[in-house]
């Protein structure tokens, strides 16, 4: 298979926003102030349990606090209500993670609702989601937000060019489309969003400068959706064990000018973006007092 297509990794993003996290984490603490970043999990999930200990050795290698608070996989809805508001009256806390998914007996949005929004780390709190649709400042969503840093480190012009997002989910493809609208040299975007109401979707992918898929359908993307030249991002992704399949067939990269590798390529930007999340919520919190 012949590869024409530049790749697009998602590393040395994330390696520049968390460069830029540890200088911010460094002034705060040189006035005083820890940012505290807090996690709490539940149950006994070993591959959450494994996200939790890897954002957990990241907080404390770019100087944050972590405290940490782990539920039995048998707590009550109580008992999370509980953990947050612990960490909403804490003011050594500034943001917040709770880790996604929860046993199916307890309301992760009932939970979700009951954070302080502005300590809401992973930027999915519905008065944040409404604060970026109007343009208000707040903690924003890591997914789009990392593939909007994406591609400017990539110095891929987004501007007036025609973006097409392929799903509509509340945590990648709606907030996304709403990032990329905004007036802004990094977004400003003509954006089209198509999911499983638009059955003739690939009419819309193949006139794409810039084709983005967050559906979580392995393979749903081939070449002939792809407009010869375009830049392809790679974001839904699902897992088969521990195998990651990706929404993007690999031979798109023969149509595209430039395309997210299989495996580097959004995910980083998305751990970093929470830890740019996690020192504003700081800075801000400072500001206030
Ligand atoms: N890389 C990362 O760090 C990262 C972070 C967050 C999420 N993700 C991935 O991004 C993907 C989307 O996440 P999400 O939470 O937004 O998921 P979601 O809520 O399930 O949304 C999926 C979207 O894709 C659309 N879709 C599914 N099958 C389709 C088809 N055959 N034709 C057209 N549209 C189709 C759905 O359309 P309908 O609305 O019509 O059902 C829906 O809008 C997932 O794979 C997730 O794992 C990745």
């Amino acid at each position: 298979m012949s590869r024409t297509a530049r790749l697009l990794p998602g590393k040395p993003v994330a390696d520049a926003v968390l460069a830029e996290v540890a200088q911010r984490v460094a002034a705060l603490r040189a006035r005083g102030v820890t940012p505290g970043l807090a996690t709490v999990l539940v149950g006994d999930d070993d591959a959450s349990a494994g996200y939790i200990r890897i954002k957990q050795r990241q907080a404390s290698d770019l100087g944050f606090a972590s405290p940490h608070q782990h539920l039995p996989a048998d707590a009550t809805q109580d008992d999370l209500l509980g953990v947050i508001a612990g960490y909403n009256a804490d003011p050594e806390v500034h943001a917040v993670l709770i880790q996604y998914p929860v046993p199916g007996h307890l309301d992760y949005d009932a939970a979700l609702l009951t954070l302080d929004p502005d300590k809401d780390v992973d930027g999915m709190h519905p008065l944040n989601m409404g604060r970026l649709a109007v343009g208000m400042p707040g903690p924003l969503p890591c997914t789009p937000a990392g593939i909007e840093a994406l591609l400017a480190h990539h110095e891929i012009p987004v501007a007036g060019r025609e973006v097409v997002i392929l799903g509509r989910g509340a945590t990648l493809g709606r907030p996304l489309a709403m990032l990329l609208t905004q007036k802004r040299p990094t977004a400003n975007a003509a954006v089209t969003v198509v999911h499983t109401g638009v059955t003739d979707w690939p009419r819309y992918t193949r006139r794409a400068e810039i084709l983005i898929a967050a559906a979580g359908v392995p393979g749903i993307v081939q070449p002939d959706h792809v407009r010869p030249g375009a830049v392809v991002i790679g974001a839904g992704v699902r897992y088969s064990g521990r195998r990651l399949l990706p929404d993007v067939d690999e031979s798109c990269a023969e149509v595209a000018s430039a395309i997210t590798p299989r495996v580097g390529g959004v995910g980083p930007t998305t751990l970093a973006m929470l830890f740019r999340n996690a020192v504003t919520a700081a800075e801000r919190a400072t500001e206030r007092t």
